[in-house]
């Protein structure tokens, strides 16, 4: 703003320097109970927020536009203008405005930003992510990846060269810190949210710099140990991080660096992840997704744990079984699972509340929560000792009972501790004698108060005479209209009101300055305590978060045992064969939502799923719409899934061999957004997965080619087979309309044909949702569309059309056999045979060809 500032009080000067500091934030400043906003801040937040936009210095010329709001509710409107990809820098009052000559001083205490704020009530991580690509360009080089959740003090790094859009699905980061030579790339990829972008100066990820900061950080005196040392792009991207936290005036100090090596954990790509509804259904809510189902957890910490064991699934068969092993001890013994459940059911966050006390930042009410919580552990070990199966014993190790804190602080704190640290009655009495001295002073004081005025009352004979007390204006007597000829000459009139006046006497002066002095000295005297006291605690912090993590997994693998119970579910076997065989599978979300009546169907058809032997390698799937085969293909994709996160799956019996990737081609989502059609994102999806799957790949893909012309679309689909069954070999299930493809297991050893069946009754048809080996060879398309509601006349039509397609079809098809016969080319013996025909020949001729046959063979 190029207004000259010697207009200004030196209030906006003041305003207006800080603002200079802050220009790409939203500068809240601090003014008694309220943040301020001036100028554009002003004009953008009361178009957000909904406030009244005024203006300071109306009467000069350029009046500056202002809104405010009362600093306690702060926070609903920081999350909102955040949302809106805002940053604000939080300008508070440092001076003590009572000492202070001219104005207080102010400064911005910190810079808050999507990734590093808390909305109230969230339990989920809060991630806020650093890239550096190697390479600028559109080449694809590996990529340095840093994570902080600042609220946890979780600080992983890891390096990758898949793309971007995965780990950002993967770790649901709320913002994400770039270089700024990014920019022009991000805006071609117009890929996800550009608000969630910050782009920080490409210096500032310089490796030096960066390798310093994170010894420094870490205390350590070289990144081997991390086994980082040649991970540059990683380090750079930390350290940007690290940097970006302290500009913001958000450092934490992390727990430790974690390094996370991808190739320990199962890739589920960005697409996956929402075809398969993991954390969040198709139309973006929790319900109807397989979370949904999961998710009985009682802790932050055992919901953090189930979120991320969904986003990063194991493929080591022994940390897959030591998972299943803790869950199957909870899900045989359903006292402890219940005494368990029970003992944690609302759970504080005692892993945030930990972090705040190493930071320093705790509320007197938090603290107070804290040991709630902590009492609650020695109930919580008592509870696991009544089981002694190993996987508890190695729990109960790593639980700290924290006695001490606990009765550190229940000494200290008063039953109803404050929100706020320098308000007083944080303690209890007899905690402290300072303390009780000052509250004696401050209450008999107010004994005093009541004393005076009762004395006041006789000496002047007025009955309604009142001491009274505001903020402005500190003790008063107040005196009503028709007394005031009775007030004597030393009263010292203040303040006149409609039927009163106030007064104040050098008595009253005196004594309300012991009052305010003792009141003023409490709070000072409390809040030190308080401090010294968190300082003590804070010495405990590693306990606290070792005991917050192993309850974190006790909740997880309670959580689901107890979902594994209710609905019934099995221990898979885990192999490393690459063998599924699952025996009466079921679709975990789908069978939640027919339970609760959400779905119309009587209950769920379960079925088996073998694949992956030499014979039995790619499922085409076939069968009538609304069947049942995208159920069917997304129940055992969750399965495998499942399975990999440790948890028992919905099966009669399941084994499950490790799958390193699960790749999903599902629906026609459309990406109009994007500037790509639907067809063309059908193809880059399934482009991406014939680069990157292996034989040790799952793959479901339902109705590839169905984007384009039919003949087009089978042609495609066709090929897409042929390829995985000779190049990939990935377990994979194919479903479509296109009844040619089942041909495909005539060529193909490992290709198998299975159908869904229904059941045709009159014009109608009834839904087995029963998988059997086979092809169909209808569509039914048009009785769905019945069931639909289309009107009755574009149904009639539809059958005559399909009558004289299926007429041509024949016809084609005819052409087809022939062409099939090129297949046969190859073989003289089956060409021999295919050239026979059956109906014309005469038994004689027949076994002479027989004869011929054979002879030929015996000669090959
Ligand atoms: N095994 C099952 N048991 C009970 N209900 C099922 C089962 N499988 C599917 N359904 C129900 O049938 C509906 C349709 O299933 P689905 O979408 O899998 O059919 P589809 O064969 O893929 O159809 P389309 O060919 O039109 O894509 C599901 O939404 C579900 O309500
Ligand atoms: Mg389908």
């Amino acid at each position: 703003m190029e207004i000259s500032q010697e207009n200004f009080t030196p209030l906006m000067r003041q305003y207006f320097r800080i603002k200079e500091q802050y220009k790409d934030a939203i500068v809240f400043f601090r003014l008694g109970d309220f943040y301020e906003m001036f100028g554009d801040d002003a004009k953008i937040a009361s178009n957000i927020l909904g406030l009244t936009l005024t203006s300071r210095d109306k009467s000069k010329e350029n009046p500056i536009s202002m809104c405010g709001i009362p600093y306690f509710a702060a926070n609903s409107y920081i999350e909102k203008l955040l949302r809106e990809g805002y940053k604000i820098a939080i300008c508070e009052q440092i001076g003590d405005p009572k000492t202070s000559k001219g104005i207080v001083e102010r400064e911005v205490v910190k810079v808050l930003t999507p990734g590093t704020f808390l909305p109230e009530g969230t339990k989920e991580n809060v991630y806020i992510m650093a890239v550096y690509p190697q390479k600028t360009s559109n080449e694809q080089g590996r990529m340095g990846i840093a994570l902080a959740d600042i609220t946890t003090a979780e600080f992983i790094v890891y390096e990758t060269e898949k793309n971007l859009f995965d780990e950002i699905v993967r770790f649901e980061p709320k913002e994400i810190i770039v270089p700024k030579s990014l920019e022009d790339l991000l805006k071609f990829e117009n890929l996800i949210n550009q608000r969630m972008f910050t782009l920080f100066d490409d210096w500032k990820f310089d490796y030096m710099l960066a390798y310093k900061s994170l010894i420094e950080h870490f205390k350590v005196s070289s990144l081997k140990s991390f086994g980082l040392e040649d991970f540059h792009p990683a380090i750079q991207a930390a350290g940007a991080l690290l940097r970006y936290l302290e500009e913001n005036k958000q450092e934490t100090q992390f727990k430790q660096l974690k390094v996370l090596n991808l190739s320990d954990f199962m890739l589920l790509d960005g697409t996956t992840k929402k075809n398969l509804e993991i954390l969040s259904s198709l139309d973006g809510q929790k319900e109807g997704s397989l979370l949904w189902v999961l998710d009985e957890t009682n802790t932050p910490m055992g919901t953090r744990f189930l979120r991320n064991a969904l986003s990063c699934p194991l493929l080591n068969k022994a940390e897959i079984e030591e998972r299943l092993d803790g869950v199957e001890v909870f899900f045989k013994d359903f006292v402890l699972r219940e005494n368990v459940d029970r003992v944690l059911n609302d759970f504080p966050d005692i892993e945030r509340l930990g972090l705040k006390i190493k930071k320093e930042n705790i509320s007197p009410r938090e603290l107070k929560a804290l040991k709630e919580a902590l009492q609650r552990i020695p109930e919580l070990k008592k509870t696991l000792q009544l089981n002694n199966s190993p996987v508890i014993q190695n729990l109960l190790n790593s639980l700290y009972e924290l006695n001490e804190v606990v009765s550190l602080i229940d000494n200290a704190l008063a039953d109803n501790p404050p929100n706020t640290i320098n308000e007083g009655g944080i303690f209890r009495d007899g905690y402290n004698s300072i303390v009780d001295e000052l509250r004696t002073l401050k209450n008999q004081s107010k004994d005093y108060i009541l004393k005076m005025e009762t004395e006041e009352r006789i000496k002047t004979g007025i009955n309604s005479l009142k001491i009274g007390y505001n903020r402005v204006f500190g003790y008063y007597i107040e005196i009503t209209k028709p007394n005031l000829k009775l007030v004597p000459s030393h009263y010292i009139r203040k303040q006149t009101l409609a039927n009163a006046e106030r007064f104040e006497t050098k008595e009253l002066k005196e004594l309300e300055q012991k009052i305010l002095s003792a009141e003023e000295r409490l709070k000072i005297v409390e809040e030190e305590l308080f401090r010294s006291l968190i300082k003590e605690i804070s010495k405990n912090t590693e306990q606290i978060f070792k005991s917050a993590e192993t309850i974190g997994y006790i909740d997880f693998l309670c959580c689901l045992a107890k979902v594994a119970s209710k609905y019934k579910y099995t221990r898979p076997e885990i192999t490393e064969e690459e063998v599924i065989e699952i025996v009466e599978g079921r679709h975990p979300v789908i069978e939640r939502l027919i339970q609760l009546g959400k779905l119309p169907e009587q209950r769920f058809i379960p079925n088996d799923l073998s694949i992956g032997s030499k014979d039995q390698r790619i499922i085409i799937l076939t069968g009538p719409n609304m069947a049942g085969k995208s159920t069917y293909m997304r129940q055992n994709a969750l399965i495998i899934l499942m399975a990999q996160i440790g948890s028992f799956v919905p099966a009669k019996e399941a084994k499950i061999g490790i799958v390193d990737r699960i790749f999903t081609r599902i629906g026609a989502s459309d990406y109009l957004g994007k500037g790509q059609s639907t067809f063309m994102v059908e193809m880059i999806e399934v482009a991406n997965i014939l680069n990157n799957a292996t034989e040790k790949s799952f793959i479901i893909l339902d109705e590839v080619g169905r984007g384009t012309s039919t003949f087009d679309g089978i042609s495609i689909a066709w090929a897409v087979v042929e390829y995985i069954a000779e190049k990939i070999m990935a377990r994979t299930l194919f479903a479509t309309h296109y009844h040619e493809l089942t041909d495909l297991a005539f060529s193909y050893d490992c290709i198998k044909n299975y159908t869904v069946v229904v059941k045709e009754w009159g014009d109608e048809i009834i839904f087995l949702r029963k998988i059997q080996k086979g092809g169909a060879d209808k569509s039914y398309g048009i009785q769905v569309a019945r069931l639909a509601g289309l009107p009755q006349q574009i149904i009639l039509r539809a059958k005559e059309i399909l009558k004289k397609l299926e007429k041509k079809e024949f016809q084609t098809f005819q052409s087809k056999a022939k062409q099939l016969d090129l297949f046969f080319q190859g073989d003289p013996v089956l060409a021999e045979l295919a050239k026979i025909d059956v109906e014309n020949i005469t038994p004689q001729k027949a076994l002479k060809k027989l004869k011929e046959l054979k002879e030929m063979i015996r000669n090959d």
